[in-house]
């Protein structure tokens, strides 16, 4: 049953964990390629709209320039303001159609000279007429060139460089670094040095840069991976989490199988332990039956002339009688557990009579066995809170198993003394002794230790779940050492106030 269950779970998981493995493989190629697709799609779109950005900014700034122009002409204090107010704008030159510098005032700086005469070159063929924009690439330097047309006087051709760290600041940054992504962006200059990137790239990996189309020619745009973050690493991780729940639902399937074999195995035990159970009752009930039967028999034919022998025989007629009502009371009290339906009766009583009365049912098997008896009941014992049915019924059956298990030692001793704020009765026999490992057992319903009949000894392993179940209803205890061979002694704890 084990074995095939236990290969229920291994083939089904062998199988799962080898698909698994091959699929792993081909999970993270891909999974690599589409990082890489939308990695480029997302760079392809963040440059886009820098690109729109800046775009859109130099489109305002000429506009403002041409308005400047239309009022006032290339006047410089007027341009040098309009200037200031745009921080985009590195170096502007103004160039009208004879390739005279119309703006600064003071000439091109030096190191710009070639610029412009690049410039003037770029705006000869078509551009003064056609109009339009330029990019021009110059020392690492981008510039644009564009024609205005001011709606006065003569067209002017505008050569501007922007602000690299303005462009950072005012572009980039309000563009780029609200982008949420599992990467880092970041813009790169024509050296490969990173110009602008969101967050400290560290030792984050590249993992493909796109050009910008227009306005930062010599820029690029470039996606960086977290160090500690691939997509190969993603999936490995994916796997794990997945292999783990995998495993998790394994170790519940195997808990639920466990689990379920063990309530089968207790339910086959205790199917056993019943069939036991109804074989002992019966047995039990029928040895005092027919002693009762024989004597009553012999009595009614008259054949007993010795008075002498007619008592003693009515004697075992009485006391095969009170078995059989010790017996049966005790089934029904069991069943009334089982069922739930045991009221106790608790009452003020007296500790000392409670005991004699007990022992005194007792007295023929205990006098016929050659038992030694020993009461040790203390003399102030106070009264306790107790249904004296019912622990009379839990003493009776300690006595009772006292001198079942006995063996060769005839020797009983009942305690009664009061003892951590309630009443102690102990039974102690010499007998056979209950092994340490059974101990625990002997409390349960029908339990019997090693099947007990095997020594000849009958009983329908009620009688100590009883005792429990009645130590407990009055809030108290039952306790048992033994030692196999030397004998045992119950200590029956209640506590005085009736329960706990
Ligand atoms: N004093 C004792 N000495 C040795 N073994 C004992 C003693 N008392 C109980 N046992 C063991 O504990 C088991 C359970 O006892 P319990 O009184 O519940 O059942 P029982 O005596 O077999 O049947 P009954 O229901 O008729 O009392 C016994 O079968 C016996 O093996
Ligand atoms: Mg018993």
């Amino acid at each position: 049953m084990s074995t095939l269950a236990l290969a229920a779970i291994v083939a089904p998981a062998t199988i799962v964990a080898v698909l698994g493995w091959v699929s792993l493989r081909q999970w993270e190629a891909s999974a690599e390629l589409l990082f890489r697709e939308q990695a480029r799609d997302m760079a392809s779109m963040a440059a886009e709209k820098v690109e729109m950005m800046l775009r859109h900014s130099e489109d305002a700034f000429l506009e403002r320039l041409g308005a400047a122009l239309g009022e006032t002409g290339p006047d410089a204090r007027a341009l040098d303001a309009l200037l200031g107010q745009a921080p985009l704008v590195g170096r502007l030159y103004l160039v009208d159609r004879r390739g005279r510098l119309a703006y600064p005032p003071a000439g091109p700086r030096a190191e710009d000279a070639v610029v412009l005469a690049r410039a003037r070159a770029e705006a000869a063929p078509g551009l003064w007429e056609r109009g339009g924009r330029r990019e021009l690439v110059h020392e690492d330097q981008a510039w644009l060139v564009a024609l205005l047309r001011a709606r006065a006087g003569e067209p002017l051709l505008v050569v501007l460089s922007r602000d690299p760290e303005a462009v950072r600041r005012e572009i980039l940054e309000t563009t780029l670094g609200g982008l949420e992504s599992p990467t880092i962006l970041a813009v790169l200059d024509s050296h490969d040095r990173p110009v602008y990137s969101r967050v400290p790239l560290g030792d984050a990996r590249r993992l493909l840069a796109v050009g910008f189309r227009e306005g930062l020619p010599t820029w690029r745009l470039a996606v960086y991976q977290r160090p500690g973050f691939s997509p190969r690493q993603a999936v490995r991780r994916q796997v794990a989490v997945f292999m783990a729940a995998f495993v998790v639902l394994l170790a519940v399937i195997l808990a639920g199988i466990v689990a379920t074999w063990r309530l089968m195995r207790r339910e086959t035990e205790m199917a056993r332990l019943k069939s036991d159970f109804v074989a002992n009752v019966s047995h039990d009930l029928k040895t005092p039956l027919s002693v009762i039967r024989m004597f009553g028999e012999t009595l009614e034919m008259g054949r007993v002339a010795d008075e002498g022998r007619r008592r003693e025989y009515y004697r075992v007629i009485t006391r095969e009688s009170e078995r059989l009502s010790r017996l049966i009371d005790n089934v029904l009290d069991f069943s009334r557990i089982e069922g739930g339906r045991r009221v106790y009766d608790k009452a003020q009583t007296a500790v000392e009579p409670l005991v004699r009365d007990t022992l005194d049912a007792f007295a023929y098997p205990l006098a016929q066995q050659g038992f030694k008896v020993e009461v040790d009941v203390a003399a102030d014992l106070p009264e306790v809170v107790l249904d004296a049915d019912a622990v009379g019924q839990a003493l009776a059956n300690l006595v009772d198993n006292a001198i079942k298990y006995a063996g060769e030692r005839r020797v009983l001793r009942v305690e009664a003394r009061a003892a951590e704020g309630g009443l102690l009765l102990a039974v102690a026999d010499q007998g056979i002794g209950i092994p340490p490992e059974e101990q625990a057992r002997i409390f349960e319903k029908f339990y019997r230790v090693g099947r007990s009949e095997t020594q000849g000894r009958r009983g329908s392993g009620v009688g100590l779940a009883l005792v429990k179940h009645v130590a407990e209803a009055h809030g108290g205890r039952v306790r048992v050492e033994s030692r196999p061979g030397e004998g045992s002694r119950f200590t029956l704890w209640l506590p005085r106030a009736g329960d706990a």
